[in-house]
């Protein structure tokens, strides 16, 4: 299998098409200022713009659309060649906190949008980065952040099936990346109370999973578009990130990704992940700050 980074983020778009969830995208619509100014951090190779543009979101916007990864925005290049004429898109190959520090004292954006990408950060530490570079009142869509759960069927073996899931999910939470933390196995559910500790209010969320499976309609592979190559793609990753790790039977595992490799030929395998979409406002700096007072004023008036 070739393991090919930007052709598994353009067949993950139709499995994120079904997964986005409906109320938070139609809330997100509902809030949009005309003529918005967006920014998109870890843009991949372009598909949300696609979506925005596809669906009518925006027919009319600034959009930036960063990623840290030069081949990623060289295909965003490729992809995005016949735009609206209302759409002025920037792309950048660059990291996102060395964006976020040259872009000080910068225009904010009124609307910033992080999909697939926060469950791969230190959520807490970077909150605040991001919203420093918001309006005050500016809107944030954080889609698909992964919550917990990757199931396959059918089942190979009850406990060995749970047992990697399980490592699978701690190779997240102790992902190290330039030795900053890097990921969360619950970045959905922790979301909610990192937000509010950020300062930001939350206007609609809801679940988002992946769910991958084939249809007897389907022919060759059974699955949708080029979602075969999508699952390949995932159990690749799940080889990788668990490949000779201590607490495995490496024969055992090694015969467990083959498999269900096998149950992907067979268009037998079922893939679901479970993820949580967030819509919401930024208030700003001094309205957070107003909050803390009056709550400060209302604790004192409780003695
Ligand atoms: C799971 S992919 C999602 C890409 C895209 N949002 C999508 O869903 O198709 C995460 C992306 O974040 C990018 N990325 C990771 N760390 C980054 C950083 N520090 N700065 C900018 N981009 C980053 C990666 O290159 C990758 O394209």
């Amino acid at each position: 299998m070739i393991y090919d980074f930007p052709r598994y983020l353009a067949a993950k778009k139709t499995v994120d098409d079904r997964a986005l969830n409906a109320h938070v995208w139609q809330t997100l619509r509902q809030h949009l200022p005309p003529q918005p100014a967006i920014l998109e951090i870890g843009a991949g190779i372009g598909t949300m713009v696609e979506r925005l543009i596809e669906q009518r979101f925006i027919t009319s916007a600034s959009y930036t659309a960063i990623d840290n990864q030069a081949e990623n925005i060289a295909t965003a290049r490729q992809r995005l060649t016949h735009l609206p004429s209302g759409i002025h898109l920037t792309l950048e190959a660059i990291d996102l906190f060395a964006f976020i520090e040259r872009e000080q004292g910068q225009r904010p954006y009124d609307l910033l949008i992080a999909h697939a990408f926060l469950d791969l950060m230190d959520i807490p530490a970077t909150l605040p980065l991001l919203f420093s570079r918001l309006k005050p009142g500016g809107l944030f869509y954080f889609s698909i952040n992964f919550d917990g759960v990757t199931t396959l069927e059918p089942t190979i073996d009850p406990i060995l099936d749970a047992q990697i899931e399980q490592l699978y999910h701690q190779t997240m939470d102790e992902r190290l990346t330039g030795g900053r933390p890097s990921g969360d196995s619950r970045s959905g559910r922790h979301l909610f109370t990192h937000l509010r500790q950020a300062g930001a209010h939350i206007l609609a969320a809801g679940g988002s999973d992946w769910v991958v499976f084939a249809k007897p309609d389907i022919h060759p592979a059974g699955y949708p578009a080029d979602e075969k190559y999508f699952l390949q793609f995932i159990v690749e990753t799940m080889h990788r990130a668990l490949a000779e790790h201590p607490a495995l039977d490496n024969a055992q595992f090694e015969d467990w990704i083959r498999q269900r490799q096998a149950q992907i030929e067979a268009g037998e395998l079922v893939y679901i992940a479970h993820q949580l979409d967030f819509v919401g406002r930024w208030p700003g700096k001094d309205f957070k700050s107003l909050q803390g007072n009056s709550f400060i004023i209302r604790e004192k008036q409780d003695f």
